[in-house]
Parts: C-alpha cells; structure tokens; sequence
C-alpha cells in the first residue's frame, strides 16, 4: 500500500520541509501519494531543481478542491531518461490503474471502480496532452512530417480514445457492467495498437532525433503538463 501524506491541515510553511523529508527518507522504488488543497506546483519545480532525474510524478487527481499526487523515488537516478522510457512507464502505470478498475467492476465495488476510473482518464488525458501538445510538434518539426505522418495517425487514434473515455465513465457511474465490458474491450482494443506503435516507431525516433538537452526540457514540461 503506497504511503500517503495528507497536508492539507498542515500550516504552509511546514509542508514542504514534511513532503522533502518523507521524499528523502523512501528506499529506491518507493513512492508516496501527497493530498494537497491546491495544485503543487511550487512544489515540483523544487524537485526538478533538488531532485532533478531522480523521481517521477504522476497527478492522481486535479482539484477542483483536491489534489493528489504519487511522487515516486526512481530505482535508480536518471537524468538522461528517454522519451521512451518516459511515456512507456506511463503507459503501464495507466495499465496497472486500468487492471485495478476492471477488478473491481468484476466484484461490483462501484465506488472503487469509479475512482479508479477517474484516476485512469485524468492520467490518459494527460498523456495524450503531453504527446500532441509537447512531444508531436517537436516530432513534427524536426521531421516535417504533419498531414500524411505518424503522428496524424496517432491524433485520429487519441480521438477515437477520448470519445470511449466518456462512454465508459458514463457506464461507470450508471453501474452498468455490460457497458464497461463493451467499451473496455473496445478502448483495449485501439490502445494496445496504438501504444505499440509509439512505444516502437514514434517515441524512439523522437529520441533519435531530439537533442540530450531537448529531450531533458521535454520530460519537464511533461511533468508539469
Ligand atoms: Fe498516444
Ligand atoms: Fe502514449
């Protein structure tokens, strides 16, 4: 079970000092979940300055009265970290969310399967933001292929996977079984796919093309998304 640390009754100036201290005290591996009442941003720019290539942050929930976040300590400090190796151990993060709903649409445990869900939209979401706003026009421009290139395709696939969000979101909160089935199988369907061509086209040749010190800017920016 993953730690969690909850600042929201906390005075200000305490917070950090509590949420660096946890940080440093985590064997290699580890993570903690921080619930915080507004968005930390502050706060990851302190780490990519203190920590910088040595954790990852993956947004849970974004407000508007929470905000959750998982800050993990990497097993070993990478600064130089990949596009690949970024965005592929986002994809199964988002996997490992995705098996925790199915389960738990298989026993019923609705508000369970709800949060879960919601926790998986928000990271996809915010996934396909980071490709088609941060990643693709990079991609775009060092190669010159827009209309006719990858990542045309990759943008007709995020549409197709953003409108089965809401459908299976909708049976979610309807508790309809048969239409999280339905479009679970579906959205696995595009998904599987399409995370395979990115993870063997599309993000290596990104790192093929984008620069060490580009590259690094990139997975900031991604972080921050
Ligand atoms: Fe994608
Ligand atoms: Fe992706």
């Amino acid at each position: 079970m993953e730690k969690v640390l909850d600042v929201r009754d906390m005075v200000p100036k305490d917070r950090h000092p509590k949420i660096f201290g946890l940080y440093n005290s985590l064997r290699p591996g580890e993570s903690f979940m921080l619930v915080n009442d507004h968005e930390p941003r502050p706060l990851l720019y302190q780490f990519q300055v203190e920590h910088d290539g040595e954790f990852d942050w993956w947004t849970l929930e974004s407000g508007p009265e929470v905000w959750r976040v998982s800050i993990v300590k990497r097993e070993r400090p990478n600064p130089d970290i990949t596009i690949t190796d970024y965005l592929q151990a986002d994809h199964r993060r988002l996997d490992t969310i995705f098996e925790g709903f199915k389960n738990s649409v298989k026993e019923s445990r609705w508000e369970d399967a709800a949060k879960s869900f919601r926790e998986f939209s928000l990271g996809l979401r915010k996934h396909i933001r980071i490709e088609e706003e941060i990643l693709f026009p990079v991609f775009e421009e060092k190669t010159g292929m827009r209309d006719a290139g990858p990542t045309f395709v990759m943008r007709t696939e995020h549409k197709e996977i953003q409108t089965l969000l809401d459908q299976i979101l909708g049976a979610t909160e309807g508790r309809d079984a048969l239409g999280v089935e339905s479009g679970s199988g579906s959205l696995l369907g595009i998904l599987l796919d399409h995370n395979m061509k990115e993870e063997h086209i599309l993000y290596p040749e990104s790192d093929s093309f984008i620069t060490g010190g580009e590259r690094a800017m990139v997975i900031k920016k991604a972080q921050a998304a």
